[in-house]
């Protein structure tokens, strides 16, 4: 198989992007906006937020294409006709997809986790990883193109403020864009993950308040705050422009390991 071209372009190009309704997925529409990148944008509940995001960035971007989409990710059914839907609105599945949207109820004790919370964890987090991979992947290839990134997490390598059942879910998303990453190099389809680490401003952790006494303390985050949604959305595009970064998990800290 021949090398892949460079082609970091990504004006005019279709990003799927999960949570959408949430901080860190909103940013990112934000920014991937700001390239001229067209959106489709998913919800799960807080229908309101986003369709305040989707008239946003029609006031600000004139002309620039963007949808949403209800899509409960543990839901193999959602994410299939999520797909159906942003072809029939857009003319073709994703060039881009943020698998963003994420669960983590916190409960910090293995003693405390019954095995059904477990199992949702892992459905939300990990099996819709790859789910929305298997559904994007065949538009990538056929058109040698594509950027796959996943939102997992510093807890993945064990620092969380949550319990197991969260880092285990990050950490097999790391394992799952990795592997494809090595396997896959050649096709023209990247895949990297963000690990963002105590993200204020969003809904899992709306401010500094909620990181006193935890890990995640921003007292002793070495950078001395948290982060935010917007530093979370500059490595998004980052990775989206640069196609000679594959299988890295990015980690955005403020210092934390
Ligand atoms: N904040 C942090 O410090 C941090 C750190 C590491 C990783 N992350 C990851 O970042 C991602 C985004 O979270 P956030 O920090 O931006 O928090 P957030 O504001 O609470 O956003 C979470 C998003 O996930 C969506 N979601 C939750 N359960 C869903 C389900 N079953 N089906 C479909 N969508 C679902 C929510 O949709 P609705 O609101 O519409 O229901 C929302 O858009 C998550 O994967 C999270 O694990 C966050």
């Amino acid at each position: 198989m021949s090398a892949t071209k460079v082609d970091n372009e990504i004006t005019g190009r279709l990003a799927l992007i999960t949570g959408a309704s949430g901080g860190i997925g909103a940013a990112c529409a934000r920014d991937l906006a700001l390239h001229g990148v067209r959106l489709a944008l998913t919800y799960s509940t807080n229908q309101s937020a986003v369709q305040t995001l989707q008239e946003e960035l029609q006031s600000r971007f004139a002309g620039l294409e963007t949808s949403t989409h209800q899509c409960d990710i543990a839901q193999e059914g959602d994410l299939k006709r999520l797909f159906e839907e942003v072809k029939a609105k857009h003319g073709h599945h994703p060039d881009i997809l943020f698998a963003n949207a994420g669960y983590g109820k916190r409960i910090p004790h293995i003693l405390d986790l019954t095995l059904a919370e477990w199992d949702y964890t892992l459905t939300c987090n990990l099996r819709s990883a790859f789910i929305l991979t298997q559904l994007a992947l065949p538009h990538m290839l056929a058109q040698t193109w594509g950027r796959i990134i996943y939102n997992s997490s510093i807890a993945a390598g064990g620092t969380s403020i949550n319990g197991c059942h969260y880092s285990a879910s990050k950490a097999g998303i790391q394992g799952l864009s990795k592997n494809l990453a090595a396997k896959m190099g050649r096709s023209g389809v990247t895949f990297n993950d963000i690990a963002p680490a105590m993200i204020t401003g969003t809904g899992m952790i709306p401010s500094e308040e909620d990181l006193m006494g935890t890990p995640g303390d921003p007292r002793g985050i070495p950078v001395g705050r948290s982060g935010r949604p917007e530093e979370c959305a500059n490595v998004v595009t980052m990775v989206c422009r640069t196609g000679y970064m594959t299988g890295q998990s990015l980690l955005i800290s403020g210092g934390l390991k």
